[in-house]
C-alpha cells in the first residue's frame, strides 16, 4: 500500500502550460513525411499539413512548439526558407544523416503549423554558423508592423502582418554542435546578438539563452553570472538512455533490469533541475530567469533497418512512465521551470505520434501527455507519497510518484505513476481541504513493453477507471503494475 497525502489549501506555484511543449526539428521524419506532406500530398492535409497529426496535437492542447532545432537551428539560415518554394535554396542536412533539405518547410509554413495546432511558436536562431544581421532581421520578418526591408519581403511573401513571436532561443548546444564554445565565449555573444534581437511594438521578444549539457554546472554558472540580466529564460538539455552513448539500448527489447535502470536515470532530472537552480538563485534570487528543459526523453538505439541519421525509435510503456515520472518532476519544480520539450514530436526519439506512409499512430507517451494535460496552467498544490522502494540493488527509487494541481475551476486533478513491474499497488489518497464527492480517473497500463503499431494501434490507451472509492477524506484505488493514472475530484 502507498498512501498519497494532498492538500489543496497549500497551493505553491502556477504550473506554466508550456511545460506541456514540444520540439520539431528537421531531423530525419519530424518534419517531412510527419508533420508536413505537401499540398500536393494524397495524405489529407491543410496547407501541407497531415489533419490527422494537427488533430491529435490539438487534442492533447500543445501549448509551445520548438523550432527548427537542435543541431539544425545553427546551420539553418532563414531566407533560404522563404519565397516561392521552387526558388528555394537546397542544403546539406549534416547533423542528420547528410540528406538534402529542400526548405519548402520554412518560417511561413511553421507560422501556419502553429497556427493550426493553437500553439505558441519559439523559434530558436543560429549562433554557431549567423550572423548577428541574419538573426537581427529574422526577428524584424516575424515581428515587425512598420515600413521596413524586412517587412517588405515578407508581404511580398504573402503575409501582411507581422506574427509577433514571443519565445526567440539565441543559439542552440553551443558547447557542442553549436560551436563548441566556451561559456565565456558564449556568453558574450549571448549578450552580442541579443541585444540586436528587438522589441517590435507591444511584442516583447522573450529571449532564451542556450544553457547547460545535463550536470556542465560551470555552463550554468558562468552564462549565468555574465549574462543572466540580458536573459528571460536559459535552457537545460537532458536525454534518458538506459546503457551508454555508444551502445543505447533497444527502444522495444530489453529485460526488467534495463527497465529499472531507465527509470532511474530518468529521475536523474530532479537532481538536475535542483542543482541548477540551486546555481540561477545565486544570480537570480527573484526567479526571474526561468529554466527550459527544451530537450528531454528517451534515446535509444534506431529501429532495426532503418536510417542511424534518423533517430527514429518505438515507444513503450516504459517510456510512458519515463514521461509520467519526468513531468511529475516539472511540476513541482514549477517556481523556475516555466518550459519544456519534449524531444522530439513525431517520428524522432521520444515521440508522441508515429507516421507510416498515410498511417499515424498515438504511443503510449501521447497518452501521458494527454492524462497530465489538465496540470496545464493550473496551481500545483502539496502532495506528498509515502511508498516503498523498487528498482536494481543499490538503485532503488520511490515506486510511486505523483503531483496534484487545482485548476481555475477550483477541480482537483493529481497523476500518479506506479513503476514496480510486478503486483498491484493499493493507494489511499488523503485530500486535505475538498470534499469528495464527485471523483473520475482514467489509467494506463500494459506490460513494460507494449506498444501501439500500424497493425495494432490500440493496444495502449487509457481507459476509464471502475475502481475508486472515496470515504471522508480518503479516496482508495488500485493501480497495477506499469502503470499511469489521473485522478480528477471535481
Ligand atoms: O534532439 C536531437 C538532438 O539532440 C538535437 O538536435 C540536439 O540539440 C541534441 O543534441
Amino acid at each position: 500500500m502507498s498512501r498519497i497525502t494532498i492538500d489543496t489549501a497549500r497551493k505553491k506555484s502556477k504550473i506554466n502550460r508550456n511545460i506541456y511543449g514540444h520540439f520539431s526539428e528537421h531531423l530525419g521524419r519530424c518534419i517531412y513525411n510527419g508533420i508536413y506532406v505537401g499540398e500536393n500530398s494524397s495524405i489529407p492535409n491543410e496547407k501541407g499539413m497531415r489533419k490527422d497529426v494537427v488533430a491529435a496535437l490539438r487534442n492533447i492542447r500543445v501549448p509551445v512548439l520548438r523550432w527548427p532545432g537542435g543541431c539544425f537551428a545553427d546551420e539553418y539560415h532563414w531566407k533560404d526558407g522563404i519565397g516561392p518554394k521552387e526558388n528555394r535554396k537546397k542544403m546539406v542536412n549534416t547533423n542528420w544523416g547528410g540528406v538534402t533539405e529542400d526548405n519548402s518547410f520554412g518560417t511561413h509554413e511553421f507560422m501556419e503549423l502553429c497556427r493550426q495546432i493553437g500553439c505558441q511558436p519559439y523559434v530558436n536562431g543560429n549562433v554557431g554558423s549567423g550572423t548577428v544581421q541574419e538573426m537581427s532581421e529574422w526577428v524584424e520578418y516575424l515581428n515587425f508592423d512598420g515600413i521596413s526591408p524586412m517587412t517588405e519581403l515578407r508581404k511580398q511573401n504573402g503575409r501582411e502582418k507581422p506574427w509577433g513571436v514571443k519565445y526567440f532561443g539565441v543559439g542552440n548546444e553551443n558547447w557542442g554542435c553549436g560551436g563548441n564554445m566556451r561559456p565565456e565565449y558564449y556568453a558574450d555573444l549571448f549578450r552580442r546578438y541579443q541585444t540586436f534581437a528587438r522589441n517590435y511594438g507591444e511584442n516583447k521578444l522573450f529571449r532564451i539563452a542556450c544553457g547547460p549539457n545535463v550536470d556542465d554546472y560551470n555552463w550554468m554558472d558562468k552564462v549565468m553570472e555574465s549574462a543572466g540580466r540580458f536573459m528571460d529564460a536559459i535552457t537545460l538539455h537532458y536525454y534518458t538512455t538506459p546503457q551508454d552513448w555508444e551502445h543505447k539500448g533497444s527502444a522495444t527489447d530489453f529485460t526488467s533490469e534495463e527497465y529499472y535502470t531507465t527509470l532511474k536515470k530518468a529521475l536523474r532530472m530532479e537532481e538536475l533541475v535542483s542543482n541548477h537552480t540551486q546555481i540561477m538563485n545565486k544570480y537570480d534570487p527573484q526567479h526571474r530567469v526561468g529554466l527550459i528543459v527544451d530537450e528531454w526523453g528517451a534515446w535509444y538505439d534506431v529501429e532495426p533497418g532503418t536510417n542511424p541519421g534518423f533517430l527514429y525509435q518505438q515507444n513503450t510503456m516504459r517510456d510512458a512512465l519515463i514521461a509520467a515520472l519526468t513531468l511529475n518532476i516539472f511540476n513541482h519544480h514549477s517556481d523556475r521551470v516555466i518550459m519544456a520539450c519534449v524531444a522530439q514530436m513525431v517520428n524522432v526519439l521520444q515521440s508522441v505520434i508515429l507516421t507510416e506512409g498515410d498511417k499515424m499512430l498515438l504511443t503510449p507517451t501521447y497518452h501521458v501527455f494527454d492524462l497530465y494535460k489538465d496540470h496545464q496552467d493550473a496551481e500545483l498544490v502539496d502532495s506528498y507519497v509515502d511508498t516503498t522502494e523498487v528498482g536494481n540493488k543499490g538503485e532503488e527509487f520511490p515506486q510511486v510518484s505523483v503531483s496534484a494541481s487545482v485548476d481555475a475551476g477550483g477541480v482537483l486533478h493529481f497523476t500518479a505513476a506506479n513503476a514496480a513491474l510486478s503486483g498491484m499497488e493499493t493507494i489511499e489518497c488523503r485530500v486535505l481541504n475538498k470534499d469528495l464527492d464527485n471523483v473520475s480517473g482514467r489509467i494506463l497500463t500494459g506490460k513494460m513493453n507494449a506498444h501501439n503499431t500500424f497493425d495494432a494501434p490500440d493496444t495502449v490507451q487509457p481507459v476509464p477507471m471502475t475502481n475508486i472509492h472515496s470515504k471522508g477524506d480518503t479516496i482508495t484505488f488500485d493501480m497495477p503494475a506499469c502503470s499511469v493514472v489521473e485522478i480528477t475530484v471535481q
